[in-house]
């Protein structure tokens, strides 16, 4: 799998897992935590070094624990967490702090590799604000990139005009049904590196079927073609499932290509 460059020449792997609901009960985003590290070491043994939690899922514990009880190197790793808008997490500096020590601790590493504002706060004053304490930790080498999610052009344009260290990627929702060109065109013209989430939401029965003929086409599965469509339009996608065979599924993307057609069926889905 060869990686996307962010805009600090550091590599990000081009598809990561999703977490937001592993190690809880029924899989149930708000259900109560197990601690069963088991979908993150499948994903681990398939292939996945991406990983993609955040304080708001709860588990950064569960991702640090996995990441003790694995025997790959801490260094293969790329893992991204998210500090959450609200008063109690990034209210003020020393709050911001708290938040990114603490990540640090539950994910037991000694740096994050990419560490985003989960959504943005009620200003532009206060995402700047919480932006100069993050830049603090990539001065210490605590964390080494800086990113936001959910920012829109101009909310993400401000940050952009007013950090000391531009932001490397813009996670985004994209998928059938809300692909959400316009806010990855202007995220990548800016220089930044755009991230799919929820790659499988909003896909239903007619979906399904717009792609049959597509995934026939090249022997893939409908979600193997909508992470095909990301890739090939330079989208870093974080994909989730408990299932280890659906996992493996999501990796094996780079042994096709889609036609301009196809795209062209994909985009207006
Ligand atoms: N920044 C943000 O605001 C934000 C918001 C939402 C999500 N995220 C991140 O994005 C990640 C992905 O989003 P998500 O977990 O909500 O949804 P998703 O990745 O779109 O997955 C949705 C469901 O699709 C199923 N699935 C996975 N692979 C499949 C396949 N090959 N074929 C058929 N079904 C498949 C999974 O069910 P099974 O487990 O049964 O396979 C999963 O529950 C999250 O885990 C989280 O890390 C970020």
């Amino acid at each position: 799998m060869i990686p996307f460059k962010l805009n600090n020449n550091i590599e990000i792997p081009v598809i990561g897992t999703g977490t937001n609901t592993f190690g809880k009960v029924a899989n149930n985003y708000n259900g109560e935590l197990t601690g069963d590290t088991t979908p993150l070491h499948s994903a681990f043994e398939l292939g996945y070094r991406l990983i993609d939690t955040a304080i708001s899922y709860r588990n950064e514990d569960l991702v640090g624990k996995a990441l003790q009880e694995t025997d790959i190197d801490r260094k293969e790793f790329f893992v991204t967490s998210k500090i959450p808008n609200t008063p109690e997490y990034s209210g003020n500096d020393e709050k911001v702090s708290e938040s990114v020590k603490a990540s640090l601790r539950k994910l037991q590493v000694d740096y994050i590799d990419l560490y985003l504002i989960h959504h943005p706060l009620e200003s532009s004053e206060r995402n700047r604000a919480v932006w100069r304490i993050l830049e603090e930790f990539v001065d210490s080498g605590q964390i080494r990139s800086i990113g936001v999610s959910n920012f829109n052009q101009e909310q993400l344009k401000d940050l952009i005009d007013h950090a000391r260290i531009k932001p490397v990627v813009n996670q985004v929702e994209s998928h059938p049904g809300a692909w959400n060109d316009d806010l990855i065109a202007f995220t990548q013209a800016q220089g930044l590196v755009a991230e799919a989430w929820g790659p499988f939401w909003g896909v239903n029965e007619p979906i399904i079927a717009a792609l049959t003929p597509i995934r026939q086409k090249y022997n893939k599965s409908w979600a193997q073609v909508i992470l095909r469509y990301q890739f090939e339009r330079q989208v870093v996608v974080i994909p989730k499932s408990h299932n280890p065979e659906k996992q493996r599924q999501n990796l094996d993307i780079f042994n096709f290509q889609l036609s301009a057609e196809d795209k062209e069926i994909i985009k207006a889905l």
